[in-house]
């Protein structure tokens, strides 16, 4: 039986890659002297923040070049233009559909948790004004691997107080996708499908996302015995 819902937050409610990559460019340009462009980009999704910058800096070549505080300092810097970026935002920067969707999951009864590697994604959902619709939100400081590890939507399920098969997962990364078919979720895939083919569904944009649809779908997959 369906029971509830875990989100990812980034390419799924809201788009923050764009103030993401504004933010590492910066960073990479102004103290690494690395110019990124949108393929690295690609690679920052859904990954760490630290990771993100080990990512950064072996396109530049320069893995081994800067201690372990140097990096947290620049993850800091880029974190603190990253947060002035993110405070303009308002319930406007939900993603077409997701809040028509949101509502129509709470007016079903199902759990909503989210499963974001953001450490600032209860800061994001203040400013999207959607907290109220999450019942609880992983915590991915106490992580101990990021996606595609299932750990980040087992824990999702889990504060929901509901078995990985009664859950829902939606994701806009193939790194996520790959999470959540591991923790035992349905997975419902947002963006283009050739590149989440292993989602169990899948809409091309936000605006398609339908919870009929995603019923009808996971109770094909789950046949009454
Ligand atoms: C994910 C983003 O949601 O959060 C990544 O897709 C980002 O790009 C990661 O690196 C960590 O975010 P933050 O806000 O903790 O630096
Ligand atoms: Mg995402």
């Amino acid at each position: 039986m369906l029971k509830g819902f875990v989100f990812d937050l980034d390419g799924v409610i809201t788009d923050t890659a764009r103030f993401h990559y504004q933010a590492w460019a910066k960073i990479a340009k102004d103290e690494l002297g690395i110019t990124i462009n949108p393929s690295v980009n690609e690679q920052l999704k859904g990954v760490s923040r630290m990771d993100s910058l080990n990512v950064i800096l072996r396109f530049g070549n320069q893995e081994n070049r800067y201690t372990e505080s140097q990096k947290a300092q620049f993850a800091t810097e880029k974190n603190d233009y990253y947060i002035s970026l993110i405070s303009h935002m308002t319930p406007s920067d939900i993603l077409p559909g997701m809040k028509q969707f949101l509502d129509d999951i709470k007016a079903g009864g199902y759990g909503i948790s989210l499963a974001s590697a953001s450490k600032n994604a209860p800061r994001i959902l203040t400013g999207l004004g959607l907290t109220d619709y999450f019942d609880a939100i992983v915590d991915p400081a106490t992580l101990h691997r990021g996606k595609p590890d299932p750990e980040i939507f087992a824990r999702g399920a889990a504060l929901l107080k509901i078995a990985p098969s009664e859950a829902v997962g939606l994701e806009d990364a193939v790194a996520g996708i790959q999470a959540i078919k591991a923790a035992g979720e349905f997975a419902v895939g947002i963006g283009d499908p050739k590149l989440l083919h292993q989602a169990d569904l899948n809409f091309t944009t936000t605006a398609d996302v339908a919870l009929p649809k995603i019923v009808d779908a996971f109770m094909a997959a789950h046949p009454v015995q």
